[in-house]
């Protein structure tokens, strides 16, 4: 089979290294890709949100399955456009139909999903400009700290916690009104904060029966003990150690099912990850997000612990055979430290040469923002590297990571020495 895997992350680095392993998959192209998937599958340098430009590349390179890395193609609608095209439709796409993609596209959409389905979540409320007063007196309801989340997709960065009520009005006010994220933040979900220790879950579904992933955590602030600012993930271990049988027994009846059963009730095509976000309050799980892909850096953690053929398990959520499929888990503990740019997640520079690639051993390492400058491989964004590595516990695993980091470098390279601190 002909592979296009769309994205250019460390997500998309593990992806295409583990779709190489099976023997399906005779040629795998990654778009736009980066210098890690260049070294090991065919980049194309086109953007995955430009639909015209995807038809064409499959068209050309005889594509016979197409797996989206990252949300927004999926928002965008990417599956129904290959499902509604009469050159296309033979083709299977590995995400969700642009209904289901709303689960990440949408908040209200996918708080309206969760207590339709009756799956534990926080309470909330809505509002928009229209009733923005009324917001504030919902915000009077609650206790601090107050939950605020821009509607809309926003890079990340569209949930605000606030310890003040003055400051979550002033802040609701700067998003509906004074559109603090664009469009994303005309209408917001306010919600009850959840106190306790977060971790995700990851399910893959052929839209009617469903095999669990490992768990992973991340750590996303830049700072050691989770300090300053936000990122899109500075590190990840799987599975995730107070994880235990009780716990995801809890997740499976009460989260993954009723999630799965929810698409079928909705009538949502859905064939691709679910990313399951969770806080755990005294052992009792709640959902705090959906997301309809893979995490990056959680990827990066999971796949490798995935011993079955990937690729089979795909074919088998195209042709809704998953029940049939089987999943073995690597028993051993994996661990991921991303190392980044200085500045990052604020202002930071690009094309930095990057050493040590060669050197390093134990470990696999996979691309995030990286180029290829005149046969050297450089940086090309805030997130560069993910170095990931196994151990029989995370404290070994990440050892195992930290003894390759020192051998690898570019300037202002940056890292957390703190993954797994909580644990
Ligand atoms: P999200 O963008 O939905 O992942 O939210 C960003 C972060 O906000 C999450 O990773 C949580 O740490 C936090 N968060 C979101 N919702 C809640 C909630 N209801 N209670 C406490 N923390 C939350
Ligand atoms: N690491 C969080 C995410 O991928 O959304």
């Amino acid at each position: 089979m002909n592979i296009l895997l769309l994205g250019s992350g460390g997500r998309e680095h593990a992806l295409a290294w583990k779709m190489l392993q099976s023997k399906d998959c005779s040629q795998l192209f990654v778009a736009p890709g980066n210098a890690g998937t260049a070294a090991i599958a065919n980049n194309l340098d086109l953007n995955p949100n430009d639909f015209t430009a995807v038809k064409q590349a499959a068209l050309h390179n005889a594509i016979d399955m197409v797996v989206v890395g990252p949300e927004d193609p999926l928002v965008n609608g990417i599956y129904d456009f290959f499902k509604n095209d009469a050159q296309l439709k033979h083709i299977p796409v590995i995400g969700p139909s642009q209904k289901g993609a709303q689960l990440e596209g949408s908040k209200e959409f996918a708080k309206e999903f969760l207590i339709r389905h009756q799956i534990p979540t926080a309470a909330y409320q809505s509002f928009t400009q229209e009733n923005v007063q009324a917001g504030y007196a919902f915000l009077e309801t609650l206790k601090a700290p107050y939950v605020l989340k821009a509607d809309g997709l926003a890079a990340g960065k569209g949930v605000l916690i606030l310890n003040d009520l003055d400051e979550a009005k002033l802040e609701l006010k700067n998003m509906l009104v004074d559109a603090k994220f664009g469009s994303a933040s005309q209408k917001v979900v306010i919600e009850e904060f959840l106190d306790g220790i977060e971790l995700s879950c990851f399910v893959l579904t052929d839209g009617k029966s469903y095999k669990i992933l490992p768990t992973a955590k991340d750590y996303k602030r830049i700072g050691e003990g989770d300090a300053g600012l936000n990122t899109g993930g500075m590190g990840a271990v799987s599975p995730v150690p107070f994880a235990d049988e009780v716990l995801m027994q809890k997740i499976e009846e009460r989260i993954v099912k009723p999630t799965i059963d929810g698409f079928v009730k909705d009538g949502i095509d859905y064939k691709g990850f679910v990313f399951i976000g969770l806080i755990n309050v005294d052992n009792e799980p709640f959902v705090i997000e959906y997301n309809v892909r893979m995490g990056d850096p959680e990827t990066e953690v999971v796949v490798p612990r995935i011993s079955s053929d990937l690729v089979a398990l795909f074919q088998a959520v195209a042709h809704q055979t998953l029940d049939q499929a089987t999943l073995t888990i690597d028993s051993r503990t994996a661990t991921t430290v991303m190392l980044v740019s200085g500045g990052y997640p604020e202002a930071y520079e690009k094309g930095m040469p990057i050493s040590g690639l060669d050197q390093v051993s134990d470990s696999l390492v996979f691309h995030a923002g990286t180029a290829l400058k005149d046969r050297t491989v450089v940086s090309n964004g805030g997130r560069v590297l993910a170095v990931t590595s196994f151990g029989t516990d995370f404290n070994q695993a990440l050892k195992t990571s930290y003894q390759n980091i020192d051998k690898l470098h570019f300037d202002k390279m940056y890292y957390r020495k703190d993954i797994g601190f909580d644990l």
